[in-house]
């Protein structure tokens, strides 16, 4: 074998080997990278209590929940998440009450089940004033149905 062939030859070995180990690497970083995103944050604010009116209660689709205002109660924050299978829950007026589209549960304004095949009522969240006066829900705390804060 000649030199210049042997060292062409050793060449694309080390191609090769360098070629595995940064294919091995990147398969080891991929395993350590998770395929799921990880929830959104569940501490969050929705605005200043001008933003909300009275009546029926205001949905707000990306977070999943109901903000009630009352002007003698205050506010509440229901979640829009059915306890059956996690569909989210219409508000209808016209009862007043929560109905689930995907089997039918049905729960009443503070969120006790009615009908089921929901296993459990609504939960309500903490909703508190921030500092720069706006509502602050955090999803983390759930509080009984029956929990106001009056701005
Ligand atoms: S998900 Fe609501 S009743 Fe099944």
């Amino acid at each position: 074998m000649k030199r210049r062939s042997f060292v062409n030859w050793g060449t694309a070995g080390l191609v090769a080997l360098w070629s595995a180990v940064g294919v091995s690497l990147a398969a080891v970083v991929r395993f350590l990278t998770p395929s799921v995103f990880y929830e959104p944050p569940q501490d969050f604010k929705i605005g200043s209590p001008a933003d909300f009116s009275y009546g029926p209660p205001t949905f707000l689709a990306e977070e999943k929940i109901y903000v009630f205002r009352d002007r003698e109660k205050g506010f509440a924050v229901a979640s829009a998440v059915c306890t059956h299978l996690g569909c989210t829950v219409g508000y209808f007026q016209s009862d007043e009450r929560f109905h689930c589209p995907c089997h039918g549960s049905v729960f009443d304004a503070d969120g006790t089940v009615q009908h089921g095949p929901a296993p459990r009522p609504l939960e309500w969240f903490e909703v508190t004033l921030a500092r720069d006066g706006q509502l602050r829900v955090d999803k983390d705390r759930t509080v009984p149905a029956n929990y106001r804060l009056m701005v």
